[in-house]
């Protein structure tokens, strides 16, 4: 008699005792006290072999064992459920994830992405400099010091009253501080934000952006500038694009011309893109005027060069159409979506 007592105890201490964490051994823990095989089962059949006297005592027994079953494996699922979230399970990693708004490159930034990879394929690299420039840099090395006409091309923010500093208004400066700094030959050209003092309006903005390029080196010629601006006019717009050289004056540069392509849109034929003349304009050259050359320290007569300098916003109106300029600033996703996939 004792020894089925003992029994049932032996089962409520090892109830007790359990600790089911995982799911696998949640579930023969039910099997095993709560299925529909389970041990508390055999006991309860026991209690046919004891006297009437005990038989209540043994049936609270089997109560408790029961309710201990039940308790604990109630408390032992929950706490697995929590658990399994809070720390020992690693989330599913292939389920597919939150779909993430992408932007888009802005065109300014496709374009001027273009025009390096362009120019970096005919071997140019690309230097930078600050924006905020001193004299030398922007005017007097490139032949315009202050009481110089050619001043008033460009309407300059200046940041003192002495006209010492300024905002850049092209990236020339950076060209006399790579001239200044590097000694030939030097192929490299620099993208880059400019500012000018200019009525905001569809074509004029207070910033915009320049690509220029530089090459100084022994016996370079106006036919390898001519070349080069081919080479960049054909990447650029097409195979069939062809470009003209008008003279044109720049206080750096010695002779100096305005480069022209044939237009794109109508082939040269004419149409409201190129206001009917066949020949859009994308940006200003010439041979660096050994004045420049020698301002910045290199020998004249040894070295010569071309530089040339083109809007990067002009070249992207003409690429993508874009009739207003202001809209490159105003950053509207109605203009940027247009540009998804873009490179
Ligand atoms: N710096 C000139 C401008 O901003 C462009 C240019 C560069 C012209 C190099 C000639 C040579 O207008």
């Amino acid at each position: 008699m004792q020894e089925i007592f003992d029994k049932a105890n032996a089962v409520l201490a090892a109830i007790n005792d359990a600790k089911p964490s995982n799911a696998e051994e949640l579930e023969q823990f039910r099997i095993q006290y709560l299925g529909s095989k389970n041990v508390l089962k055999d006991l309860f059949s026991a209690m046919a072999q004891l006297p009437g006297e005990r038989k209540k005592e043994y049936g609270q027994l089997m109560n408790t064992l029961k309710a201990a079953a039940e308790a604990k494996y109630e408390e032992q699922k929950a706490a697995a459920d929590t658990g399994a979230k809070s720390s020992t399970e690693i989330p599913d990693l292939t389920a597919p994830g939150y779909p993430v708004a992408m932007g888009t490159r802005h065109p300014i930034s496709i374009v001027k992405n273009k025009m390096i990879e362009i120019f970096s394929r005919i071997g140019f690299t690309v230097a930078e400099g600050p924006e905020v420039e001193d004299d030398w840099h922007n005017f007097t090395a490139l032949g315009t010091p202050k009481d110089h006409p050619a001043r008033d091309m460009q309407d300059t923010f200046y940041l003192s009253e002495d006209k010492e500093w300024m905002l850049r208004t092209h990236t020339s400066s950076v060209q006399v501080r790579m001239m200044e700094n590097q000694k030939p030959p030097l192929r490299m050209i620099m993208p880059g934000r400019v500012y000018r003092n200019e009525t905001i309006s569809a074509r004029a903005h207070c910033t915009f952006h320049q690509v220029e390029g530089l090459y100084i080196d022994e016996n370079v010629s106006f036919a390898d500038l001519k070349q080069t601006m081919f080479y960049f006019a054909q990447e650029m717009f097409g195979r069939d694009t062809q470009i003209r050289f008008r003279p044109s004056f720049f206080p750096f540069t010695e002779p100096s011309a305005e480069i022209d392509i044939s237009c794109f849109i109508c082939g040269g034929s004419g149409c409201p893109v190129c206001k009917q003349s066949g020949w859009v304009e994308i940006g200003g050259c010439g041979m660096v005027d050994p004045v420049v050359l020698e301002n910045c320290k290199i020998d004249a007569v040894r070295y010569s060069g071309f530089a040339f300098g083109m809007g990067i916003e002009r070249i992207t109106m003409l690429k993508y159409q874009i009739n207003d300029l202001r809209l490159f600033f105003e950053n509207d996703v109605r203009l940027l979506k247009q540009f998804e996939g873009a490179l």
